[in-house]
């Protein structure tokens, strides 16, 4: 028997490439997975069939497209769930620009998408979860810029401080309920906003270059790996860790 036979797992951001691939490795698991994401279900075909291509329970993996500001629309689509085992709270943007050109507009965005987003997935959800006495497990994704003031992101790196105590005050209240509430916090990986940075913006890619102890962007496969293990028995334990996965990133090297 897969450790999560006959679990439910609701992922947001899944037709992106980090969500995506924690998808697959809960499906490998024997989840049946509902899918998140702002895109059309045209544009995330290619993610859905990858999911159902891997998992046990292909025929109940569900795309919706939803967008997790929009309260409504995340609880009426919760109510649709009869049992909610697993939730990783995933969706997120990031649009670099130096602090003094920031938009009002685009702080407010970040904010709504990366930390509102998560507060109205994350509660539902555990309404659903205490509803039906599930012990659930809650993933957040945070960022090793959480704590680290990164160049030219301020809005998100901001975003992503809120995640880490919105983990930890669901972590504290929602214990009683035998629920645990955890966060990944990815360092550079080469793939989705950073693979997109890395591409796009040279001054960025000149500054990676120069600040992974461990040499080189990590993989989503590296952060689904990490889901994987909160979801686990073997982190019965744990609940409010901020879980960093960074190459040693937030060591922080300075240029010698
Ligand atoms: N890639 C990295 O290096 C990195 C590092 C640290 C943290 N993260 C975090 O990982 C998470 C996933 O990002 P990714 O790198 O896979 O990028 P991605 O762009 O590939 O995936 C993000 C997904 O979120 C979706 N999304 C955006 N706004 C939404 C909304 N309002 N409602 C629902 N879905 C929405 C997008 O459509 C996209 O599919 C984000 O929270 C991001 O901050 C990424």
């Amino acid at each position: 028997m897969a450790m999560l036979d006959g679990q439910v797992a609701l992922i947001t951001g899944a037709a992106g490439d980090l969500g995506n691939e924690m998808a697959v490795h809960l499906a490998r698991e024997g989840a049946s997975l509902v899918l998140w994401d702002i895109k059309p279900e045209a544009d995330a075909r290619e993610h859905v069939e990858r999911v159902k291509s891997v998992g046990a329970y292909t025929q109940s993996t569900r795309y919706q497209q939803i967008d997790v500001r929009d309260r409504a629309a995340v609880d009426a689509a919760i109510a649709g769930i009869p049992r909610l085992d697993v939730v990783c709270s995933n969706a997120g943007i990031v649009n670099a620009a130096p602090f003094l050109n920031v938009t009002q507009a685009s702080w407010q965005e970040h904010l709504d998408i990366n930390l509102t987003g998560c507060f109205n997935v994350c509660q539902s959800a555990a309404r659903n979860m205490v509803e039906h006495r599930t012990p659930g497990r809650i993933i957040l994704t945070s960022s090793w810029v959480a704590d680290i003031p990164w160049l030219e992101i301020a809005p998100y790196s901001v975003s992503k401080a809120g995640v880490n105590m919105l983990t930890r005050a669901m972590a504290r209240e929602l214990a009683a309920y035998g629920i645990r509430v955890n966060a990944v916090a990815p360092g550079i990986v080469r793939a989705g906003l950073a693979g997109r940075q890395l591409v796009e913006e040279p001054q960025y890619a000149a500054r990676v270059a120069k600040v992974i102890p461990l040499g080189e962007p990590g993989t989503p496969v590296e952060i689904a790996q990490a889901v994987v293990y909160l979801c686990s028995p073997a982190t019965s334990y744990m609940t409010g860790t901020i879980l960093l996965l960074d190459g040693g990133c937030s060591l922080f090297q300075f240029d010698s």
